[in-house]
């Protein structure tokens, strides 16, 4: 019988035939899911026999929900979530107005999932705009609940912002406001509490698996306590929690300023393993990243709380309103995360034959055409073919 996960002192007991609760998505998720179930399935039946099993269970979220129950997040799906710890889901359609927040937004704040996580690496046959894009092979770790996101500011000429600026120059003696009459003004939080635990995540993943180097990415020449607070913060946890680590090899620590990091991925991406970014810097890097190995259709992602042991694993794309239900759309952002997913509950046998069947299947040229498209004499798949084309391979 299938079993719940559960986070204990020692970390996640993962029994071997689980239920895991997904979401369709709207637009193309019909699509890509369908495709994506069968793979990750056949994965896990031929790296385990039968020993290890997922059940699936439908959970409701966007559109389809709304039409359904008429609500956009039911109270069900988020309960469901807290309860199996981890959840899977495809790309949600966020109504435009109408004061609704943003799925993804509630979602990842409901559970405060804290560090979202971007594996960006090269397949080979992918088209990308650099000479040696195999030599990207990063982790991103980017701090998911603080900083400009947390939507503190106010508009110019109102009467809040007027007094937030009759405050800073009468009460903090602050006369650096250029235009006073005109400006809106806003607030970025960044915390060591924050700071570390995302930190943390990233140390933590980098040992796991057997990488060397975490580098702090930050704004601290420009913003002194707040991205320099997060330099400070991932320095101090280093040394007080992983001193041993640092002294014997096994981690190296470093720093870099924002805008020579973007430089840096370009001309020496081979410098960075792992890297630790504040929400914003994390949001810019994570999209530049995922272009330069031509991998933003492609890029997988998760939203993960590593104490409560909740995570949500996402295709980083949108609906794609544009090719939904034409059995055309690619697969690989969701199957990719799927991997994350196996690989954060150690199923990584049934992660590689996933990955090793999607870096065969794309040097081979099989692909869909949103990467089709971008090389000369490659005739596209659909969604199935392509997706037959794992199969077959993950049966070998
Ligand atoms: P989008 O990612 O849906 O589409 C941008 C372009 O990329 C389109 O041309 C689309 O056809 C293509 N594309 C995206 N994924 C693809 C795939 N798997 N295979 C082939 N082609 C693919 O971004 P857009 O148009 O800005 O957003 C559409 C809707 O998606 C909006 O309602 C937006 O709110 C939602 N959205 C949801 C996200 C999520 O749930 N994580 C993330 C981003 C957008």
């Amino acid at each position: 019988m299938a079993e719940k996960l559960v986070m204990t002192s020692q970390g996640l007991a993962v029994p071997d035939h689980l239920v895991i609760p997904y979401i369709e998505g709207d637009g193309i998720g019909k699509d890509i899911w369908a495709a994506s179930k069968e793979i990750i399935d056949r994965a896990v039946s031929v790296a385990y026999a039968g020993e290890r099993s997922i059940e699936w269970k439908e959970v409701l979220a966007g559109k389809k929900s709304f039409d359904m129950t008429g609500e956009w997040l039911p109270e069900g799906t988020l309960s469901s979530i807290k309860e199996h710890l981890v959840a899977i889901k495809g790309p949600l359609e966020t109504p435009v107005g109408g004061g609704i927040r943003s799925l993804n937004v509630a979602l990842r704040q409901d559970l405060d999932l804290y560090a979202c996580v971007r594996p960006v690496r090269y397949f080979e046959g992918v088209s990308s705009p650099l000479k040696h894009p195999e030599k990207t092979d990063i982790t991103i770790f980017r701090e998911n609940t603080e900083d400009i996101y947390a939507g503190i500011e106010w508009d110019s000429e109102s009467v809040e912002v007027n007094k937030v600026i009759r405050f800073l120059k009468e009460e903090m003696a602050v006369s650096k406001i250029r235009f006073p009459e005109t400006s809106s003004i806003g607030i970025k939080p960044i915390s060591s509490e924050g700071s570390k635990r995302l930190i943390h995540s990233a140390i933590d993943y980098t040992l796991k698996n057997g990488l060397t180097k975490v580098t702090l990415v930050h704004k601290g020449n420009i913003q002194k306590f707040t991205e320099g607070g997060f330099r400070k913060w991932g320095y101090e946890l280093a040394q007080k929690e992983y001193a041993d680590a640092l002294s014997d090899g096994r981690l190296v620590v470093d720093d870099i300023i924002a805008d020579n990091f973007l430089q840096q991925i370009l001309l020496n991406p081979e410098r960075f393993d792992v890297v630790a970014l504040t929400n914003l810097n994390g949001d810019y890097a994570s999209d530049a990243l995922a272009a330069q190995v031509g991998g933003i259709g492609i890029s997988p992602g998760a939203n993960i709380n590593y104490e409560t042991g909740h995570a949500i694993f996402e295709a980083t794309h949108g609906t794609a309103p544009d090719i939904a239900g034409q059995n055309i759309a690619n697969p690989s952002s969701l199957l990719l995360s799927a991997c994350m997913m196996l690989n954060y509950l150690s199923w990584y046998e049934a992660a590689e034959f996933i990955e090793r069947a999607l870096e065969d299947t794309l040097s081979n040229h099989e692909m869909t055409a949103d990467l089709a498209s971008q090389i000369e004499g490659v005739t596209p798949l659909s969604t199935t073919d392509f997706a037959s084309c794992l199969l077959q391979k993950i049966a070998r």
